[in-house]
């Protein structure tokens, strides 16, 4: 069957983006429909073939030398980092992952009873996981602030919170949750919290190469991302951005030989920069794939890629929400490029594997993901699609199609 829209106007086309160009230089989106970049967006030949050629170097001159000969590239890491969200590279730290490098951040903040961590109902599961951790172990207070009737975060709620906090407070926020499209309002959150005090960190793990990001006009102490999703790097990589003015009070909880000299028997010194937070072992391969994946977004320009991913999701939420038997599940405040949602009758798992046998790249994400978004909706789970710059109108008629298939045979069990 043929989903058109009104006007005839195509599904993916923004004019913003090369499509075609972008399809030429990712491998993976041929033969596949891929909509996961929410999961891990395909990586370019060129990120893939950076990555090689270095493990490549490694087998003949062994893995140290292999990173002396890299040393210029792999600064450009985190100047790229740095170019891409408005920071100075002496701000950025690598991690294997946005969750380490949010454990780190959290570790660094030294909280403990008397403090207060204040989180939205968008939280990842594992750092959700975390705050329940710290909480229940250091006697931190935590507060999860109830959403507004756009599904985002009540910033009234979150006044009263901040008023209410007896001491220190953090508030662990988000830019878009892995459970929906949601965009969190983060500069009038971190407004707020500037407003009492408050430390701002944000998640930025679905957001980073996603929008248009600056962390000057967002107004945030620091944030975090991962490398695979909408930065298309490779798996095992992550960033963190610090503000400067807060590097000096950080240090300290778990110095590192990376970020810190030991200078006597009791003594050591740390790194001024965020690198302070960073350890000694990493895949080289990796952050060089992720340095030639961030000078790729660089190109293509942050405010295009936005309008395109919006633009996209945009025409996806249109066309899913035209199929008999599928409801959106994306609250109102969701102009992103995430798109989540739900067929009647039928598991977001079973959905997610039936649109896999025609080729089609989705992911089911449960409500254990997301206790306190899908959870407190009382949803089970959600089909989650994601497109990036590699998709084009054939693969958004394809995933309609699908879905409106599964959705019909759905309806007469
Ligand atoms: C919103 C959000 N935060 C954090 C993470 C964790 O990222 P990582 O797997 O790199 O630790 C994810 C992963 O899906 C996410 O969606």
């Amino acid at each position: 069957m043929t989903i058109g829209l009104e006007g005839g106007a195509t599904l993916a086309a923004t004019g913003i983006v090369d499509v075609a160009s972008e399809r030429s230089r990712t491998v993976g989106s041929a033969g596949r429909h891929y909509f996961n970049a929410a999961g891990a967006g395909l990586m370019s030949d060129d990120v893939v073939e950076a990555m090689v050629t270095h493990l490549r170097l490694e087998q003949r001159v062994g893995g140290y030398e292999a990173a002396t000969r890299r040393a210029d590239d792999l600064a450009d890491v985190y100047e790229a980092a740095a170019t891409l969200l408005g920071a100075s590279a002496h701000e950025i730290a690598c991690f294997d992952s946005a969750t380490t490098a949010l454990r780190s951040l959290f570790d660094a903040l030294r909280l403990e009873e008397g403090d207060t961590v204040i989180a939205p109902r968008s939280s990842y599961v594992s750092q959700a996981l975390r705050l329940l951790a710290l909480k229940r172990y250091s006697g931190v207070k935590l507060e999860v602030i109830p959403t507004d009737a756009t599904g985002a975060m009540d910033l009234q709620a979150l006044d009263d919170a901040l008023a209410a906090a007896p001491g220190r407070s953090v508030i662990s926020a988000v830019h878009i949750p892995t459970s929906s499209g949601l965009v969190e309002p983060v500069a009038q959150i971190s407004a707020l919290g500037r407003r009492f005090g408050a430390i701002t960190v944000l998640d930025a793990t679905q957001s980073v190469g996603h929008l248009d990001i600056d962390v000057s006009a967002l107004d945030i102490d620091a944030l975090v991302t991962t490398g695979r999703k909408y930065l298309r790097g490779p798996r095992g990589t992550g960033l963190a951005y610090v503000r400067s003015g807060m590097l000096d009070g950080l240090g300290g909880w778990a110095p590192d030989v990376r970020g810190s000299v030991w200078t006597s028997a009791e003594e050591w010194t740390m790194d001024a920069g965020a690198r302070q937070l960073e350890t000694w072992e990493s895949s080289v391969a990796a952050r060089l794939g992720l340095g030639v994946a961030l000078n790729e977004a660089l190109a293509r320009g942050q405010a295009a890629t936005e309008a395109h991913l919006v633009g996209f999701g945009a025409r996806l939420r249109e066309g899913l929400a035209a199929i008999d038997g599928v409801e959106l599940a994306d609250p109102p405040a969701s102009p992103s490029g995430l798109v989540t949602f739900t067929v009647r009758g039928i598991a977001g798992k079973q959905v997610s594997t039936l649109l896999r046998e025609a080729r089609i790249d989705s992911i089911a994400v449960p409500a254990s993901h997301a206790q306190w978004d899908l959870g407190a909706r009382g949803i089970a789970s959600v089909v989650r699609v994601s497109p990036h710059v590699y998709n084009d109108d054939a693969d958004a008629a394809a995933l309609l199609e699908r879905v409106a298939d599964i959705a019909r045979a759905g309806g007469v069990r």
